[in-house]
């Protein structure tokens, strides 16, 4: 396999014009108003698949929206390589808070990305890395270096849960026929310290609303008479922790595998600052549940966090209120062994356990995904151990994640095959964020790591 550096040098501008083309179209999945920018996105990523060689390429329709999916079929003995990405985006608010308009995509320097990196919402996560796989992939057949079957599936609504994935993925088994799955839909250590991912935290998010009084009401009045349901929703949500910061809910921790002193002793070889962290962050100090370490913290242990809560009065001065109800968004990342269902009805028994006389509580789930572990035995870690030991220098750390991709354990139920987790983002590129980037260089080392990838993939399976 020749080196893709040449071929990258020399198209390195369109490579990033492309991706920004792709980047002004605001394919949020989750709000119903740009329904028609998720639509047109699917239309170009189908377009790029054309333009990058495969053979066919087409939009499926789902209940939701609809999945790009494109192949290159060359020889049926050898071994086939299943890309699956997203195309759909968070949505980017709170928009203040953004330097530049987050669908206006700007290249800007910064400190971890000297040599410069895009600014707007899905550079990272994920079209900037889906991107990748699509000019890795004109890469290799513009240069005739194709070893091996390959397919594409891109999918709209990973942001909102991947229920038509899940809906397709059953309905289309053979079509998906693999041998391996590889995703860049994660993150890496550093630049200078090269990792693949090798888990995926599950996922339970639940919403849920306290109800007191039927209407709300003068807070002098009626204020210490009856129960308040913001007081009584956040008093319910800060016991769902304990002093240690330990989860509540019984029976939540019942399936969590503790890990054995070696695997964790093997986890605290990779690298990590506690300053450079804090500093990052602008926090004093970190937090979290006693007896881990921040890297366990977010990967190995499962957390409950309340992602946004509400009611009452929030506008400009003071109005004196008892809201009627309150709401809060919670979710909860899982580990291996936590059944997400199991752990979302926990939560709901419990959770309508603790709420006093007075109010009403009302659990309503959203959606979740079992976590996923990937062996570091398989062909496919030791393929991509290779390829990026061949254009970082250095061996990749295996590293757990705590971010969820609900859908690859339904891959491997479904599919029976393993996935290669290549994420080349960082932690600090604010995926999710205000100002989410990806560095440039993160995205041409990606495109010229993956087609490494296919090759040792086809050279050890064949
Ligand atoms: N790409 C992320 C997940 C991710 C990021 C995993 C970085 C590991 C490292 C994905 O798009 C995502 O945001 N997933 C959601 C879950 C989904 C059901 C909304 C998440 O993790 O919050
Ligand atoms: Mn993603
Ligand atoms: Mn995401």
């Amino acid at each position: 396999m020749k080196n893709a550096r040449t071929y990258i040098e020399n198209n390195k501008d369109r490579f990033l014009n492309e991706l920004i083309e792709l980047l002004k179209i605001p394919s949020i999945s989750a709000d119903s108003a740009y329904k028609n920018d998720v639509i047109k996105t699917a239309e170009a990523v189908k377009e790029s698949l054309i333009k990058a060689g495969c053979d066919t390429v087409e939009i499926c329709e789902t209940p939701g929206y609809p999945i790009v999916f494109g192949e290159k079929i060359i020889d049926k003995n050898l071994p086939t390589v299943l890309v699956y990405g997203h195309y759909d985006v968070q949505p980017p608010d709170p928009l203040d808070l953004w330097d530049s308009p987050p669908f206006e995509p700007v290249i800007k320097n910064t400190e971890l990305h000297p040599e410069g990196a895009i600014f707007a919402r899905g550079s990272c996560d994920d079209k900037g890395q889906m991107y990748m796989h699509v000019k890795a992939m004109e890469y290799m057949t513009e240069t005739n270096q194709l070893p091996c079957n390959v397919k594409f599936m891109i999918e709209g609504e990973e942001e909102v849960g991947s229920e038509s994935l899940g809906w397709f993925v059953e309905r289309n088994r053979e079509k998906l026929a693999n041998d391996v799955i590889l995703i860049s839909d994660t993150g890496m250590i550093a630049n200078d310290t090269p990792s693949i991912t090798t888990g995926l935290r599950g996922l339970s998010y639940v919403e849920v609303a306290v109800t007191g009084p039927n209407r709300d009401l003068h807070s002098g009045l009626y204020g210490g008479a009856v129960a308040n349901p913001i007081n009584i929703l956040t008093k319910m949500i800060a016991s769902l922790h304990d002093e240690n910061n330990h989860i509540t809910i019984p029976g939540f921790y019942d399936a969590v595998e503790e890990l054995s002193a070696a695997e964790r002793a093997k986890m605290a070889e990779a690298p990590f600052s506690r300053e450079a962290y804090e500093k990052a962050l602008d926090i004093d100090s970190i937090y979290g549940e006693e007896g881990y370490t921040t890297n366990e913290r977010n990967s190995i242990r499962p957390t409950l966090d309340v992602n946004g809560i509400w009611g009452g009065y929030i506008g400009e001065g003071a109005k004196t209120v008892i809201a009627s109800q309150a709401f809060a968004k919670i979710s909860m990342r899982l580990v291996p062994h936590q059944d997400w269902e199991h752990i979302t009805e926990l939560f709901q028994k419990h959770f309508e356990s603790i709420a006093p006389k007075g109010v009403t509580v009302q659990v309503t789930p959203h959606h979740g995904g079992q976590a996923y572990v990937t062996p570091i035995d398989s062909v496919g870690y030791k393929a991509a151990e290779k390829a990026y030991t061949e254009t970082f220098g250095k061996t990749p750390i295996p590293q757990r994640s705590g971010g969820s991709i609900p859908i690859v354990a339904l891959f491997e139920k479904e599919l029976k095959s393993k996935t290669i987790l290549m994420g080349f983002g960082l932690d600090s590129d604010a995926i999710h964020s205000p100002n989410e980037h990806f560095g440039i260089w993160n995205y041409l080392k990606g495109i010229e790591t993956i087609p490494y990838f296919y090759h040792y993939f086809t050279e050890m399976n064949t």
